[in-house]
């Protein structure tokens, strides 16, 4: 898991989570910081145990730590997250280690992880998709009423 900690260390990567979490500093809904970052990673990776679906554990955690790094831009100019998180995360991947083909699954998930119409494949794309929405605790949220994630959308109760 070297990579995933060059990804962590990368000097471009800690200034997009810097300028996120000063863009967010007043938000009153859910952060994307390293805590949703790790979750969605985690989850990402039962998914792929529990449905034996076999990707490299540090792709995995690669879409986990690098989905939402665009929010930053989506923020300062409109721009979606999903592409500009695309946009930001080759560099980073090329920076630490990651090569060829790897890049190019890393990086379409990302792009994708907020299209509906992949959500169910068993491919990394959905399980990045998926795993993102599995990760908000919605029923312990203050702002749950103010949100605009539609009723079914939101996770209610604890899904084992
Ligand atoms: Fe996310």
């Amino acid at each position: 898991m070297k990579k995933i900690q060059r990804i962590y260390e990368n000097k471009d990567y800690q200034y997009y989570l810097r300028e996120i979490e000063k863009m967010e500093v007043n938000r009153v809904y859910c952060k994307h910081d390293m805590a949703h970052f790790l979750d969605v990673a985690r989850i990402a990776w039962i998914m792929c145990l529990e449905n034996e679906i076999k990707y490299n554990k540090t792709w995995v955690y690669a879409c986990g730590l690098l989905h939402d790094i665009g929010r930053g831009c989506q923020y300062a100019t409109g721009e979606p997250h999903e592409v500009a998180g695309a946009r930001l995360a080759k560099g980073i991947l090329e920076a630490s280690g990651f090569e060829g083909n790897e890049i190019e699954f890393i990086l379409k998930a990302i792009a994708n992880h907020k299209n509906k119409a992949i959500a169910n494949q068993q491919n990394l794309d959905g399980i990045l998709y998926r795993a993102d929405k599995a990760s908000r605790a919605c029923y312990t949220c203050e702002s749950i009423e103010l949100c605009n994630w539609s009723m079914n959308k939101k996770n209610l109760k604890i899904e084992v």
